[in-house]
């Protein structure tokens, strides 16, 4: 009986045989290549990515660093999601242009809205550089002394890589630094804002939804790029014309069903799947939890403010929603960790590990590793909860305080003279400037009353009314004039007086114990994916994400988190309605999304039963940054736009568990039934390459 089910889990392990990954396109051939074949694709490799010809990569871009966005036209159209947008579409925003509420298209080129900083990058080429880096690196040195060198040979191979004047470069560290990669890339700057969606529709269901399937956002805004005339990237100019793309995505209008085959193509930010048991204890019984707690008496105040006032909620949108973000999936991960046993799962993981080196008669090289790893987080654990604390308060929740952080930073730079001290006043000017151009002092002050008394016993109420800071008037004043004046000036404000022995001990005490251990950490780190590799050769590797293009694929799939419950991988219009609540900030549904419902007028975007699919599920393994990425079909075209996980599998950064991790989509047809029938912006709609894939 127990055999016939070990059997059975054998063979259900098999069948959804989805192990997670996210794999650098130069290195599809092979194993990937097969296993993808397997899932349903009809790609090769070359159609992926390939230097000579175009390929999917070239449609690929990089937005702003921290999300993904493709192009979907010859005329250089971008779709990326909403939320990733969103801070441009409040830029432009005011009460009277409330682009957040109403939505915003461009109803021709004139009419689209440049972005002052907005940059997407393109990926021309990926290099193995790994023994150039590595030259001279040899473990005689200490870990400062291999870094230099690192960066020392990196610049050389920077310099010297072969690219043209409008190109750039960058060199990355994989498995934790035992490979690197050369990136050739071109950066675009001259980024337009066409279209968004009301964030009715942009954000439905906003944070109560966030995280959280079944799923029913249109989480997508649009962009164009332009270019110089010779189609190289530019500053802004009026003279600049659109961008002709290598290669731009066509889109699917037969969308998809369970089990289809889907890749997801972008730019995953950072990952953490090879941790030691210890570390994952430590981040979800220690670091999580503290981290909580400061965003969520943020949250309580801030949402509060923002039910009441509709300046406020304007002002405080964009970063009441990065707060709430993280927030809500920690406590996801830290429920998924534990549904899933995880840390017991690695110990045992690690205890198989140990054998094996003893087995092999590896114990001189990798004997202590775990041990090593054991006593190293002990003495982390205080010093990490401690830099995690200040974080929190100094640059996520509390503004006076982040400003105080940057004119304590000023301040440091004087120290280096009168050219550093120059630079660094022009960016906390521009720092400040920026808090200030959305800035609520009494909502800001209510943020500090509820969470200094969580940082520190040393708590003084009285500063907001005696600081110069809660008025740009006032903090630009102060700092005015030679850097000696505005030093006496500043050290007699009392947010500052206040502020600076916190930043003192940040950076005299708990940043550089921080740097010590995590450094050490590191080092180990890197061994230990050595020794994986070495001991367990047979296993599959993937590199943790570090912010470079990534292919993910995986199948169109529901799951079934809880005993008895299993969701359904797609949901339609008719959700919608269902969580349709009139007035309600999160859930109020537009007059006219609810007038095509009734009409049923959903022209070529309905699914084959005649209702309006919204989102889907895959078990591509994705994180932050791949927001926006393009969901793909087996034959290379557009279906869907990655925006999201599900609750119970956002572990999925530490531990990737095909079971329950799942990445949200917006199905494509609904985004064009949006841009058509919704705001009626056909132009944008005939751009694009719309197929029939399936017949
Ligand atoms: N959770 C998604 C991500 O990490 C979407 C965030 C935007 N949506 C929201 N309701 N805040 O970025
Ligand atoms: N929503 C995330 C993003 O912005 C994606 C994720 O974490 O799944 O990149």
């Amino acid at each position: 009986m127990k055999f016939l089910k070990f059997l059975l889990l054998f063979i259900t392990l098999q069948l959804t045989a989805q192990q997670g990954g996210m794999w650098i396109p130069s290195l599809l051939e092979g194993m990937n290549e097969q296993e993808m074949i397997s899932l349903g694709s009809k790609l090769s490799a070359k159609d992926i990515y390939d230097v000579n010809q175009s390929s999917l990569k070239d449609a690929i871009g990089h937005f702003n660093g921290g999300c993904t966005s493709e192009v979907i036209s010859p005329n250089g159209l971008i779709l990326t999601n909403h939320h990733c947008g969103f801070s441009q579409i409040q830029s432009h925003s005011s009460e009277e242009n409330d682009y957040i509420t109403n939505g915003f298209w461009a109803m021709n080129y004139g009419e689209e809205l440049p972005n002052e900083g907005l940059f997407i990058e393109f990926i021309v080429r990926i290099e193995d550089v790994t023994s150039q880096v590595l030259q001279g690196v040899t473990e005689q040195l200490s870990e400062k002394e291999k870094q230099s060198l690192i960066d020392k040979n990196s610049a050389v191979i920077n310099k010297t890589a072969s690219k043209e004047d409008w190109q750039g470069s960058k060199i990355k560290a994989f498995y934790k630094g035992n490979q690197y990669f050369l990136f050739v890339t071109e950066r675009f700057e001259d980024i337009r804002l066409v279209g968004a969606p009301p964030v009715s529709i942009g954000k439905f269901g906003s944070d109560t939804d966030n995280w959280v399937w079944p799923r029913h956002t249109g989480d997508f805004s649009m962009f164009r790029i332009y270019a110089d005339k010779n189609n190289h990237p530019a500053k802004y100019s009026k003279d600049n014309v659109p961008y002709q793309s290598k290669h731009y995505l066509p889109i699917s209008l037969d969308g998809i069903s369970e089990n289809d085959f889907t890749l997801v193509f972008g730019f995953p930010g950072r990952t953490n799947e090879y941790l030691p048991a210890v570390a994952i204890e430590q981040i979800t019984q220690k670091v999580n939890p503290s981290r909580i707690a400061f965003r969520e008496a943020t949250l309580n105040v801030m949402d509060e403010a923002m039910k009441n006032d509709n300046k406020t909620r304007i002002q405080y949108a964009s970063k009441q929603a990065r707060i709430a973000n993280s927030w809500k999936k920690w406590i996801g991960e830290n429920l998924g960790i534990e549904k899933s046993d995880a840390i017991a799962k690695k110990r045992a993981f690690e205890a198989k590990f140990q054998n094996l080196v003893k087995e092999k008669g590896l114990e001189d090289s990798y004997g202590n590793l775990l041990s090593d790893f054991e006593k190293l987080y002990l003495e982390f654990e205080s010093v990490n909860v401690k830099r995690n604390n200040f974080i929190e308060v100094f640059l996520v929740n509390n503004e006076l305080m982040q400003m105080m952080l940057r004119v304590y930073q000023m301040e440091n730079a004087n120290k280096k003279g009168e050219v550093a001290f120059n630079k660094t006043r022009e960016g906390t000017i521009a720092r400040i400037q920026g808090i200030h151009k959305n800035y609520n002092a009494t909502l800001d002050k209510s943020v500090y009353n509820a969470i200094m008394p969580m940082y520190s016993s040393n708590v003084d109420v009285s500063i907001y009314n005696k600081t110069a800071f809660t008025n740009l008037d006032d903090a630009l004043e102060i700092l005015q004039g030679e850097s000696k004046d505005v030093l006496k000036k500043l050290n007699k404000d009392k947010a500052y007086i206040y502020a600076k022995p916190f930043v003192d001990e940040f950076y005299n005490v708990i940043n550089p114990e921080y740097q010590r251990i995590i450094t050490e950490i590191n080092a180990l780190q890197k061994t230990y994916m050595k020794a994986l590799m070495e001991v367990m050769p047979d296993e599959r590797y993937f590199p943790d994400a570090n912010s470079t293009l990534r292919v993910t694929y995986g199948q169109v799939k529901g799951y079934a988190p809880r005993d008895a419950i299993y969701y359904n991988p797609v949901t339609y219009l008719d959700g919608i309605m269902e969580k349709y609540v009139p007035g309600d900030y999160e859930f109020d549904v537009p007059q006219k999304l609810q007038d095509l419902y009734a009409d049923k007028d959903y022209g070529q975007y309905a699914d084959s039963n005649g209702k309006l699919p919204i989102c889907f599920l895959g078990t591509n393994h994705t994180t932050g940054g791949n927001s926006g990425s393009p969901a793909i079909d087996a034959q290379g075209n557009l279906v869907g736009l990655n925006f999201d996980r599900v609750w119970e599998g956002t572990m999925s950064d530490m531990n990737y568990d095909p079971e329950i991790c799942r990445n949200i989509m917006v199905d494509l047809r609904y985004v064009l039934f949006i841009i058509d029938k919704y705001a009626g912006a056909h132009h944008l709609i005939e751009e694009m390459k719309l197929v029939h894939p399936k017949g």
